[in-house]
């Protein structure tokens, strides 16, 4: 029986040092072998370097596992787990109905139009899906909200976007966590939420894994019509720009009457609206960006932070880079003199306009109301400008719902006003002409 045993532990660490072996032959191999990142390329933006631009992995699905939660990884990464702690602090909601009224008007009768509280930090995001005024109906809005409802999704299919709200609920242990950006592997980067590989197609390696990380949930996406699947209305990163999905939402996505994709209609004028959300993704990576090359989201949300035991750690408090001085003075400020000042003038101008144009879309909303009340107009005539106040509402909402007020791309949010005010005066010109 010991001599077994004995011999069994031969076994064992003959096989142990093979194995060794081998491992560090495929180490040595796969660094001699290894195709130069396709993505690595060094961009030069103003002078800055890129940080390197990992490729993300993507989340095997149908493989029988669990989540492993936040509170599981605390023994591991204490600093990480207790900074991702941190993100309580982010606690302030802003009412956006009462700063910005007008969204009464424009989202009427969606749900938007009822309550709408800004975001704050992915620790409350469960309290404020379940506290929010809006009805949920499917479990689909469980997308962006909590691992659990992810792994149930890669588990099961897509079949679980149609479970009931309710019922899913009592699955969700807790919110954004470790799996939402890792899976069960802290330290690799990978998407768990399979939409985005469909969204991306063949530019997958062309994103670094920092910017798909958030890429998941910060990006504007729909339910498929008919399943309730999560989608993002794009292909590739070419078909990120607001043009092309406005394209794919009157021109691709249409139901059987030829009628573009909408969100809601607005009752008093007939508009079939879009509701966009949230596109920091692809407004950031879009067309004028000044950064998309040089920076990640990491690197302006999270950056590093010393240990003070001579290492440093990501720091997983997401927060604005305005509010990290040791990132502004560390990064920043050999480029800009006054980062805070400078980006604080061009939100205010963005915010300003985008307010202005709020007030001439609610304009156009109530003339289109009251021409319809009326019936001075033909059904042609009224579609028409149907299809202006559509297309002018989505462009204003593509900048009033993206999250950094121009920060990420002044010269898209500003195509993006322009796009809206001349569409509205032009609907609004209609009247006259007509
Ligand atoms: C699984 C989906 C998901 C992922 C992944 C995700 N976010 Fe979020 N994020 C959200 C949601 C949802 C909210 C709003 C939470 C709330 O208000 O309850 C939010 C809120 C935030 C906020 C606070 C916004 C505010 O106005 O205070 C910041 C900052 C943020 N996210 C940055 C990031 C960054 C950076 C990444 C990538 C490292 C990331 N997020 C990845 C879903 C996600
Ligand atoms: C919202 C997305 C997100 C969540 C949630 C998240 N991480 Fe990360 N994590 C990242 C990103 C992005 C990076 C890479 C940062 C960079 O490249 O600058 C990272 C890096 C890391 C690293 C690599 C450190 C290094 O120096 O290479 C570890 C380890 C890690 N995270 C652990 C965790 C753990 C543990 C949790 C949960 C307690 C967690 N993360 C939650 C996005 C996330
Ligand atoms: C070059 C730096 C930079 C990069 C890179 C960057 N952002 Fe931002 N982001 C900002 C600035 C500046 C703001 C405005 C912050 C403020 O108003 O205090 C902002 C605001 C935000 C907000 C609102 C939260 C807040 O605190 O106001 C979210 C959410 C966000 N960014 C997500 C992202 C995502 C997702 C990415 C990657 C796709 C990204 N950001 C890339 C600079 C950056
Ligand atoms: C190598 C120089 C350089 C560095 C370093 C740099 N920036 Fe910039 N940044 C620029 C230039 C150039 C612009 C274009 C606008 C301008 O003239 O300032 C810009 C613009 C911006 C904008 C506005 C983008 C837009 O579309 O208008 C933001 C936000 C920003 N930077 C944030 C940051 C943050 C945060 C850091 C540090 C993490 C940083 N920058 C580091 C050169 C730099």
């Amino acid at each position: 029986m010991k001599r077994d045993k004995e011999k069994l532990k031969k076994l064992y660490d003959t096989i142990g040092i093979c194995c060794g072996v081998l491992v560090v032959l495929i180490g040595i191999l796969s660094v001699v072998l290894a195709p130069k990142d396709p993505a690595g390329m060094v961009y030069a933006v103003a002078g800055a370097e890129h940080k390197g631009k990992a490729v993300a992995k993507q989340v095997e699905t149908m493989s029988g596992v669990t989540v492993m939660h936040a509170a599981d990884w605390e023994k591991d990464y204490p600093e990480i787990y207790a900074s991702l702690m941190k993100n309580q602090e982010n606690d302030e909601i802003e009412d956006y109905l009462k700063s910005y009224p007008q969204l009464i008007t424009l989202y009427e009768p969606y749900g938007f139009s009822k309550a709408y509280g800004s975001a704050r930090g992915h620790f409350y995001d469960v309290d404020d899906i379940l506290e929010t005024g809006r009805p949920h109906a499917l479990a689909q809005c469980w997308t962006c909200k909590t691992p659990d409802f992810t792994n149930l999704v890669n588990e099961t299919g897509p079949e679980a976007y149609q479970y009931d709200f309710e019922d899913v609920k009592e699955l969700v242990d807790e919110g954004i966590s470790c799996y939402s950006c890792h899976a069960n592997t802290p330290g690799e980067i990978t998407v768990t939420h399979t939409y985005v590989v469909e969204a991306l197609g063949a530019d997958w390696d062309k994103v670094s894994a920092a910017d798909l990380a958030c890429g998941q949930c910060h990006v504007e996406y729909f339910f498929y019509p008919g399943t309730g699947v999560t989608t993002l209305p794009r292909t590739d990163l070419e078909t990120m720009h607001p043009d092309a999905i406005l394209d794919y939402f009157n021109n691709q996505l249409v139901d059987e009457n030829g009628l573009g994709f909408a969100d809601y209609t607005n009752p008093r004028t007939g508009v079939r609206q879009i509701k966009v959300q949230h596109p920091e993704f692809e407004t950031f990576l879009g067309e004028g960006t000044v950064h998309g090359g040089t920076y990640t989201c990491a690197d302006c949300h999270m950056g590093t932070v010393a240990d003070g035991k001579g290492g440093t750690y990501p720091n997983h408090y997401l927060t604005s880079p305005l509010e990290n001085q040791g990132l502004i003075d560390a990064e920043c400020s050999s480029c800009h003199a006054d980062l805070v000042t400078q980006i604080h003038e061009l939100q205010e101008k963005v915010d300003t306009r985008t307010t202005e144009i709020s007030d001439l879309l609610v304009d156009l909303t109530e003339t289109l109301a009251k021409a319809v009340e009326r019936g001075e107009y033909t059904d042609e005539e009224l579609d028409a400008i149907r299809a202006l106040a559509r297309d002018a509402q989505f462009y204003w909402d593509f900048v009033f719902v993206e999250n950094s007020e121009g920060a990420h791309n002044s010269k898209l949010t500003e195509y993006c006003l322009d796009q809206a005010e001349t569409l509205t005066n032009e609907a609004l010109g209609m009247f006259k002409s007509i």
